[in-house]
């Protein structure tokens, strides 16, 4: 399939480049972006890559105000021999059109915009960073553009792909992070945007992870909505849960981001003949399983956090400690694996890497 960009305007001023070690996550971000716009009598036109600028918005644009917008996120490795990797790409594409779909936003071509991407990460090529742990994350996202107070879905958008060299997400690397139960605010609710990935979503946690984060944890955990019993997700990623050797995962409720880390995790365990079962689990039951010494591990999975070993947990005045706070045995075998196989230093027998 080939899609033309019909116009690509080079930066004049090419900013320096950060070093490999100084990435930290979304700080940097390189010379061009793309952007495609939508409007409800022609659809999709005009997609281009421009120099990485500011966009201009007219105050009374949808997003601003009832924040319309959908976005993802996922990274392009390098290989030692030079090649640039997606990971499973259009497995994003499609959660894209799924978040579309619920906020009444319209869908973009998958296969399409996935050449659009190609072609700009073919621009940007040399800020794929090349030291382990790192790779080139990208951003898409979509926003509601037109200047119209009336609560309506809007009839003009913006697709805009944005790209940032990236190191690991957390500060401490692959060490175990330590992880808040968020008890009293909600993240998101069945039936709602929960599933979606949406502002919103993302913006509701600010305060409990505020919070958390000024306790010393690095991260929150959320519970379902309505019981406020069940785990659903971390925020930036999907958890789960080894107990007595059967690995353990939240179903997909309707307010649970459908992770792409989180199906690959899923199908590698299955793969390896190791139980895994999607269901619904309370945070009781967990501390339970420690009490009884069959937690074994914890860990998140996500595009950012790939995979984040959580060694210690607090709910309800209780602290608790996982593995000794070490990373596990699966968690490490399963972020070797999937890193290995998406910087291509390992074969890649499930097909989910494609070339730029
Ligand atoms: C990702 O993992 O790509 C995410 O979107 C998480 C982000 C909110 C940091």
């Amino acid at each position: 399939m080939s899609a033309t960009v019909v116009e690509i305007v080079k930066s004049k001023n090419l900013k320096q480049k950060p070093n490999d070690d100084k990435l930290g996550f979304g700080k940097y971000f390189t010379d061009h972006m793309f952007v495609m716009d939508y409007t409800s009598e022609k659809g999709w036109i005009q997609p281009k890559i421009t120099p990485y600028e500011p966009i201009s918005l007219d105050p009374a644009a949808v997003i601003f105000h009832y924040g319309q917008t959908v976005f993802e996120g996922m990274k392009a490795y390098r290989t030692s021999d030079n090649k640039i990797l997606l990971f499973r790409p259009d497995e994003n594409f499609k959660r894209l059109n799924m978040s579309s779909e619920r906020l009444a936003m319209p869908p973009v071509n998958e296969e399409e915009v996935l050449e659009y991407l190609k072609q700009l990460i073919n621009v940007e090529k040399d800020w794929v960073p090349t030291a382990e742990g790192t790779s080139l994350y990208i951003r898409p996202f979509i926003i509601a553009t037109e200047a119209f107070l009336g609560l309506a879905a809007s009839k003009q958008y913006k697709l805009v792909m944005i790209l940032s060299p990236v190191g690991s997400y957390y500060t401490g690397g692959i060490k175990p992070v330590s992880i808040k139960v968020e008890e009293h605010y909600t993240r998101a609710v069945r039936g709602g945007t929960g599933m979606a990935k949406t502002a919103g979503n993302y913006c509701a946690t600010f305060n409990a992870q505020t919070k958390a984060t000024s306790e010393g944890f690095t991260q929150v955990l959320w519970l379902d909505a309505i019981e406020k019993k069940y785990v659903e997700e971390v925020g930036t990623s999907n958890a789960f849960f080894k107990v007595n050797g059967e690995v353990i995962t939240p179903e997909l409720s309707g307010s649970i981001l459908p992770g792409i880390t989180r199906k690959s995790v899923i199908e590698m365990l299955k793969d390896w003949g190791v139980p895994v079962t999607e269901r619904k689990v309370s945070i009781e039951e967990i501390f339970q399983y420690h009490k009884e010494g069959t937690l074994e591990e914890v860990f998140s999975t996500g595009t950012a956090a790939v995979i984040s070993s959580i060694g210690e947990l607090e709910w309800n005045g209780q602290k608790i400690t996982v593995n000794n706070n070490k990373i596990g045995d699966l968690s490490q075998k399963l972020y070797d694996t999937l890193t290995g196989i998406q910087t291509g230093k390992i074969a890649d027998p499930y097909n989910w890497t494609t070339e730029v």
